[in-house]
């Protein structure tokens, strides 16, 4: 169905729960653990990410990333989402981005502290991102591609048995340089996704 409305219009009800985890959209003030997060897993990020092909910066360039993607976030033109546990560690960045609220297309991104890794986290945030973006925003297409050669991330979708729809030979240069294509993987509902608790605001309008 066709949706009409002002996208700044649209309320979006995050926190999102999970058993382990609690996401929500980036805030003021969270450039300092953002940044401490980078940090530490700036080795990893270098290799797959694009926006990691230089120097890391500090705390102060972290805040203004935060505040750049808020206010996105406030015109309904991009979620940046911190994934915290329970306790308050900030353990993951993820999102849904390059989203179009006509269509109700969703791509979801994510990268984990590199210290927590291998912990079911990226899978749990994506299967919630998967779920909210169904449940909570009407989607009818969800997406997450990655570089073919990041296998741990091809292995976080393939386990939330997301269907493989493209593979290309080429389409970018990784940040060291190299040549890459991508592998894009697409859901058009949650049939199949693995179970998980997962539940989110009612009526917050932030
Ligand atoms: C990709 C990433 C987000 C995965 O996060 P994570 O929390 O470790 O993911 P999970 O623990 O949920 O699952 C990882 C899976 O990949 C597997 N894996 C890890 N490294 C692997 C490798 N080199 N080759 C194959 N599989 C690998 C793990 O064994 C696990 O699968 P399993 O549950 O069947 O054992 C994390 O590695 C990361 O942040 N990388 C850097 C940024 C990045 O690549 N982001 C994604 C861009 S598309």
């Amino acid at each position: 169905m066709c949706n009409t409305i002002d996208p700044i219009l649209i309320d979006i009800p995050f926190p999102i729960m999970t058993p382990r985890l609690m996401i929500r959209n980036v805030m003021p003030g969270d450039g300092e653990a953002m940044h401490e997060v980078r940090a530490e897993s700036w080795e990893d990020l270098k290799k797959w990410m694009d926006w990691a092909n230089k120097d890391i910066g500090d705390a102060r360039d972290a805040e203004k990333i935060i505040r750049e993607n808020y206010a996105k976030y406030i015109l309904r033109e991009d979620m940046m989402c911190a994934a915290f546990t329970h306790d308050g560690r900030l353990i993951a960045l993820c999102g849904l981005h390059r989203f179009d609220w006509t269509t109700r297309s969703f791509d979801i991104g994510y990268y984990v502290r590199s210290s927590e890794h291998n912990k079911g986290y990226a899978t749990e945030l994506a299967n919630a991102l998967t779920r909210f973006a169904f449940g909570a925003l009407n989607a009818n297409r969800v997406s997450i591609c990655a570089a073919t050669g990041n296998a741990a991330s091809r292995r976080v979708i393939e386990k939330l048995e997301f269907g493989l729809e493209t593979v290309t030979k080429f389409d970018a240069f990784l940040p060291d340089g190299s040549p890459t294509g991508h592998a894009s993987y697409v859901r058009y509902d949650i049939e199949s996704l693995p179970d998980l608790e997962v539940s989110w605001a009612n009526e917050l309008r932030n």
